[in-house]
């Protein structure tokens, strides 16, 4: 495949423009219409990709094994606990190992300076498979699941209710470079961080987008086209999960809330949930529901993103 993406880590959405992430999203359609007619293009024949895991997962986990294996090349998923990394290892030390042996570098990390680090450090792609900043697979992902069900995404407006972690920090970056409206409604000092808020209104300007930060769940999804959500308590963060479901409680995504969104809102969820929480099982398996096309489209994203950069 022919691209000027080559080459490039893929960290945080906003290190694209607008025109790379839609070719993302455009080739990701395409190899989607491909792979339902039988006839997967193997992009990265005889190639081998690694992908890195310092905390559980199931999507991620497998969408790239499988993506990776659909595109020609060989899959190494390994858990770094099972690797020198645990008994001191640098992670600088790894990247130049890996580089010799493998063409790019799927992590996910506790720290977003690890994925820095490992992308200094080798010359070939480096993937984020989600850190505590952001998880830009998953949001990339996202917009092609909505711009699917909604015919665009220019206007959406995706309204995202509860923690303002790494999902909302990529749905925000991303969001304001690909112009949706995006709003957050966190409770008060669970918002996303200044920074990221900022970020977010610079490519704003750009993309004529609006951004709207709110303590208050109803504000936030008036007329919304989508209602997001997450977990309250992200991986590295159990012990707190027993004081946020106290504060995250008026967050829940309930039928009652969902009332004040537009008639046709679609529902969406990173997923794992945590049902009774973050979202009642009424909505997550009601009818506004796209949570497991959602998660299907992990692997058409992540196959354009293997395929454009390695
Ligand atoms: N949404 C997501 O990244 O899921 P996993 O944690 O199961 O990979
Ligand atoms: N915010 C969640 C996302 C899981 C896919 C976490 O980091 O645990």
């Amino acid at each position: 495949m022919a691209t000027k993406l080559r080459g490039r880590s893929f960290l945080c959405l906003k290190d694209f423009t607008r025109e790379e992430l839609e070719e993302f999203i455009f080739q990701a359609e395409k190899m989607k219409t491909d792979h339902y007619a039988g006839k997967d293009e193997k992009f990265l024949d005889g190639k081998t990709v690694a992908v890195l895991f310092e905390k559980p997962s199931t999507r991620t986990r497998i969408s790239f094994a499988v993506a990776i294996h659909e595109l020609g090349a060989l899959p190494l998923v390994l858990e770094t606990s099972n690797m020198q990394l645990i008994r001191g290892e640098t992670i600088t030390d790894t990247a130049k190992v890996l580089e010799r042996y493998v063409h790019g570098i799927v992590a996910r990390v506790y720290e977003h300076r690890t994925l820095k680090e490992l992308a200094a450090n080798a010359s070939i792609p480096v993937i984020n498979a989600l850190s505590d900043y952001s998880h830009p697979c998953q949001a990339l992902g996202d917009f092609l699941t909505i711009k699917e069900k909604k015919g665009t995404l220019k206007g959406v407006k995706l309204a995202y209710v509860g923690d303002g972690n790494n999902v909302a920090n990529s749905l925000l970056i991303g969001g304001s470079i690909l112009g949706l409206d995006v709003s957050i409604a966190s409770p008060k000092g669970y918002e996303p961080s200044k920074e990221v808020v900022e970020i977010a209104n610079s490519f704003a300007k750009f993309s004529n987008s609006r951004i709207f930060i709110t303590n208050d769940p109803y504000e936030a999804v008036k007329d919304a086209d989508v209602i997001y959500t997450d977990v309250w308590a992200s991986m590295g963060q159990e012990a707190e999960h027993e004081k946020r479901v106290e504060i995250f409680r008026p967050y829940q995504i309930n039928s009652e809330l969902l009332k004040h969104a537009k008639v046709d809102v679609i529902v969406m969820h990173c997923l794992p949930a945590h049902r009774g929480e973050e979202i009642t099982d009424e909505v997550l398996d009601g009818p506004h529901s796209v949570v497991f096309d959602q998660a299907e489209n992990r692997l058409h994203i992540q196959k354009a993103i293997l395929a454009l950069l390695i």
